[in-house]
């Protein structure tokens, strides 16, 4: 009898291949392990809804209990794999004991980067990336009154957006000149500054953290470079991730921007699949190979992989796309923009109705949508089939996204 498939990791992506597999008819057996104490959560929620208590731990579970039982689905959930003894095709878990498998699928995530100034461990500094971090970060926010935010991507910008929401008095800390500099175009990235200066956020961009000040054993402030002392209450922590490689480093698997793999998903080993925000795979999207770090990815990639273990495989091509909810508006965006060389704004920025076009090469690359879902929905079915849209045509004031390519 075949030992079936192992998957290491119980976030969303590893709980897509075990959901998928069984989906397919797959009949051996599977096990899914986490190290998290928890059932497969959803994160997204985690920084929106149920920082602001609008949505419960019932809420957050992808399916209850049952739904592994029914599908015989074995969960161990607060262990660890420790190492992969690929000759001999099983994993060693924390507790010390081990499970043989015939695919292996690593669907382990990223970790949070650590803000490495003094102070830094002080009780009331607080990450975002687990559902523990979150309950400890809603429990800090509610007794707090002065929130500093270190990074204004999309972890800190929907903390600011959820802390204001609470009323309390809240600072971003940006180190780049404009805030989710990452993923946006200057523009975007205006429209974002704007929004939470208005909704009384302050904003400080170009700041650099140099120490965390205590008072008591606990936060009570945080000392810029610049010699400002910004206080506060609770320090939250988004300065980004860094994928969890070394599991698969110690077992000799190429290891590039994460997890390598190929255009199917397998790693260096044909029996190891990787996937989600641990690995990185080459895109047509991004002109070469990527690792990405959002839901659409990990979801997409699962059923990718799923297929490959029923014997079925196909090249991962789903276009990337992502959503970002802060204060009253919705950021949904399609493609990839790195590397863009112009963009171009439809709409009007100043009551956020707008869209921002990508273009690379004179080639349409990602849109932005700020509150147009209808245009998000065409950029992703025009991206999918490789449209060729040009600046001229976005120029046109009659430009129309939802008219292209019929
Ligand atoms: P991020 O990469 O989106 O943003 C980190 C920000 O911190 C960047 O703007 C960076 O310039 C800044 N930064 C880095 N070091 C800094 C420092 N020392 N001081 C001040 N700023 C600094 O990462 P983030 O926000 O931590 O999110 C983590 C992960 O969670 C990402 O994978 C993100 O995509 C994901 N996520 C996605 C969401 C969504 O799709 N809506 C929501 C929340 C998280």
């Amino acid at each position: 009898m075949s030992p079936g498939t192992v998957i290491v990791g119980t976030g969303q992506s590893g709980f897509e291949v075990a959901a998928a597999l069984r989906a397919g008819g797959y009949s051996e057996a599977i096990t899914l392990i986490g190290d998290e104490p928890h059932l497969p959560y959803q994160r997204p929620p985690l920084s929106k809804d149920f920082v602001l208590d609008k949505s419960g731990l019932e809420q957050l579970e992808l399916r209850p209990p049952v739904f592994y039982h029914n599908h015989h689905i074995a969960v161990i959930v607060g262990r660890r794999v420790v190492a992969i003894d690929r000759s001999d095709r099983r994993v060693c878990l924390s507790d010390g004991t081990q499970k043989h498998y015939e695919f292996l699928v690593l669907a382990v995530g990223a970790r949070n980067r650590k803000l490495r100034v003094p102070g830094a461990d002080l009780e009331g500094v607080a990450y975002l990336r687990s559902l523990d971090e979150a309950v400890a970060l809603k429990t800090l926010l509610h007794k707090a009154e002065r929130v500093v935010v270190v990074g204004g991507g999309f972890v800190g910008l929907e903390v600011a957006s959820a802390a204001k929401t609470m009323g309390k008095s809240v600072t971003v800390i940006e180190m780049q000149h404009r805030l989710l500099s990452r993923v946006v175009a200057p523009e975007v990235s205006v429209f974002f500054e704007t929004l939470h200066s208005a909704k009384g956020v302050n904003v400080v961009c170009g700041g650099s953290v140099c120490e965390i000040l205590e008072e008591s054993g606990k936060v009570d402030g945080v000392l810029l470079a610049q010699g400002a002392v910004l206080p506060a209450d609770v320090v939250v922590v988004g300065i980004g991730v860094e994928p969890n490689t070394e599991l698969a480093s110690a077992a000799e698997l190429a290891i590039g921007n994460g997890i390598a793999v190929d255009k199917c998903l397998r790693t260096s080993d044909d029996a190891i699949f990787a996937i989600g925000d641990c690995a990185e795979f080459p895109s047509r999207f991004a002109g070469g190979r990527v690792r990405l770090e959002s839901v659409q990815n990990g979801v997409e990639q699962a059923a990718c992989v799923a297929s490959a273990i029923a014997g079925k495989a196909r090249p991962y091509t789903s276009v990337p796309w992502l959503w970002t909810d802060q204060f009253d508006v919705r950021l949904q965006m399609a493609g990839l923009s790195i590397g863009f060389e112009q963009c171009l704004i439809q709409g009007d920025l100043s009551i956020g109705r707008f869209s921002a076009f990508y273009f690379k090469a004179g080639r349409l690359i990602a849109v932005d949508s700020m509150n147009r879902p209808v245009d998000h929905v065409h950029a992703r079915r025009l991206l999918e089939a490789d449209a060729v849209i040009s600046l001229e045509q976005v120029r046109n004031p009659s430009f129309e996204l939802r008219l292209c390519g019929r």
